[in-house]
């Protein structure tokens, strides 16, 4: 037999809206809530949210639509797709760097996810109740420096997100991102319309759309990529896995468009609903990772019924975060139910307790693990690090490279055009030039230099 006939049928989503949600729910995540505002905040306000919209447009967007082409074609998880489309060449190693890159990223993002929950009880019973920051310090520092607790939560939302993984991709994945991502809309409305009736809010959007580029570097241009890759959910096989199960008919770069839309809008959301409450309240905004754990909750009570904002805020960054860790894990299952023939349970157990493995690295880099740094960062920075500013870059690097000039203009446009249904030919074009010459130079040069490795 064929080995790259799947034995079951393939799932996949069902209806138009549900390949929005699903794609939306998978891009919108603690990028949007935790990364996003405190990246912002750290690199000064609107010169890094400029930097971060040219790359989503120059870079995340075009990787975007290249890896939903890709998946759609081939209709398999992200390495049996390159193992279809280039038969015995290496480009298969950009979907296992791809899988390597999820667990990385999973094992950190669970844990922030398992703060993000824990927040949501101690705000509900008052655990968090205070407008020093150095008293909320304590209380995240307390719930960090804990081994039991950082795991004991971690391996609920293991558990959580297991539990839906198994559902499958149309009753699991699908079902619920239509019910998270308009819900977390609306809270996060809820929230925003609070901190811009505060008064002295007007600073906070000052800040956020009020460009100061003296403090950008290179540095801060590689982290505004990298952002941009992680997150639009690409670099690494997600949106090829999703772009598997898309519908025959559905119009990639017109969904891509949408997702990057919407996603973009919930990031500035997040911002129009964070930073005019952290200056309303004469917080500083360079946090950074710790701005929603420590900053967030002194914010919330300084204002007039914090404590049910601040509910509502934690709640939505779960929703958030939850449509995000399902894609991430989706990716492993989809190539071990289809490679292997492994039924979804038996995938998806062996990945998750795999990932608890490489998950209790991060878990506990704020107790027992706090004093191993190798290359100078804790297991969970680096983690952090090495996915979004190197994985990702280099795998979306090379999937530029492979639709641009391994797959040419003919395949791009049969696939883009749905076999010629679609009328979107200056699209096509359009994009094909981005895709093939821009941005991969793009990339490479940010890349280089924001490592360090040349100096421009
Ligand atoms: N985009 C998500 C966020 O912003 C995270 C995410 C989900 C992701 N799937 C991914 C990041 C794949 C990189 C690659 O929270």
């Amino acid at each position: 037999m064929n080995k790259h006939v799947a034995a079951r049928p393939r799932d996949g989503f069902t209806t138009g809206l549900g390949v929005i949600f699903a794609t939306l729910g998978s891009a919108i995540g603690l990028g949007n809530i935790w990364k996003f505002p405190s990246l912002t905040g750290l690199n000064g306000g609107a010169a890094f949210l400029i930097l971060y919209l040219a790359c989503t447009l120059l870079v995340g967007l075009p990787v975007m639509i290249s890896e939903l082409s890709l998946g759609r074609r081939a209709r398999a998880n992200a390495v049996t797709t390159f193992e279809k489309l280039a038969p015995r060449q290496p480009w298969w190693l950009i979907g296992a760097a791809g899988a390597l890159a999820a667990f990385l990223i999973l094992a950190f993002y669970t844990e922030v996810a398992a703060w993000v929950i824990a927040y949501i009880f101690k705000a509900a019973f008052g655990q968090l109740s205070s407008v020093d920051p150095q008293v909320t310090a304590a209380a995240f520092s307390g719930l960090i420096s804990s081994p039991v607790q950082s795991l004991l939560w971690q391996w609920l939302v293991l558990a959580m997100i297991a539990a839906i993984i198994i559902a499958g991709v149309s009753k699991g994945i699908e079902r619920m991102t239509k019910r998270l991502v308009p819900a977390l809309f609306v809270l996060l409305l809820i929230v925003i319309v609070r901190s811009l009736t505060l008064p002295g809010a007007s600073e906070g959007l000052v800040f956020l759309f009020r460009p100061d580029f003296s403090k950008v570097t290179w540095a801060t241009v590689l982290v505004a990529m990298g952002l941009s890759f992680f997150k639009l959910s690409v670099g690494m096989g997600t949106m090829i896995t999703y772009g598997s199960y898309f519908r025959a008919d559905q119009n990639i770069p017109g969904t891509a468009a949408r997702v990057m839309l919407g996603d973009v809008l919930v990031s500035i959301l997040a911002g129009i609903a964070i930073f005019p409450a952290v200056f309303a309240f004469g917080f500083e905004p360079d946090a950074g990772p710790s701005l929603l754990f420590i900053t967030i909750p002194a914010v919330f009570n300084a204002m007039p019924l914090g404590r049910v904002f601040m509910v509502l805020f934690f709640l939505l960054a779960a929703f958030a975060a939850t449509g995000a860790m399902l894609s991430l894990l989706e990716v492993p299952v989809a190539y071990l139910t289809e490679r292997l023939n492994w039924s979804r349970v038996k995938a998806t157990v062996t990945t998750t307790l795999i990932l608890a493995v490489f998950g209790a690295g991060a878990a506990l880099s704020g107790s027992i693990l706090a004093n191993l740094k190798p290359f100078g960062m804790t297991l969970f920075d680096l983690y952090d690090f090495s996915s979004s500013n190197i994985l990702l870059p280099l795998g979306g690097l090379f999937i530029c490279l492979f639709v641009g000039w391994r797959w040419g203009l003919g395949e791009v446009r049969r696939v883009l055009s749905n076999d010629g249904r679609l009328r979107n030919e200056r699209i096509v074009q359009l994009f094909f030039g981005v895709v093939k010459f821009l941005t991969p130079i793009l990339v490479f040069i940010v890349l280089l230099n924001g490592l360090g490795v040349i100096k421009l």
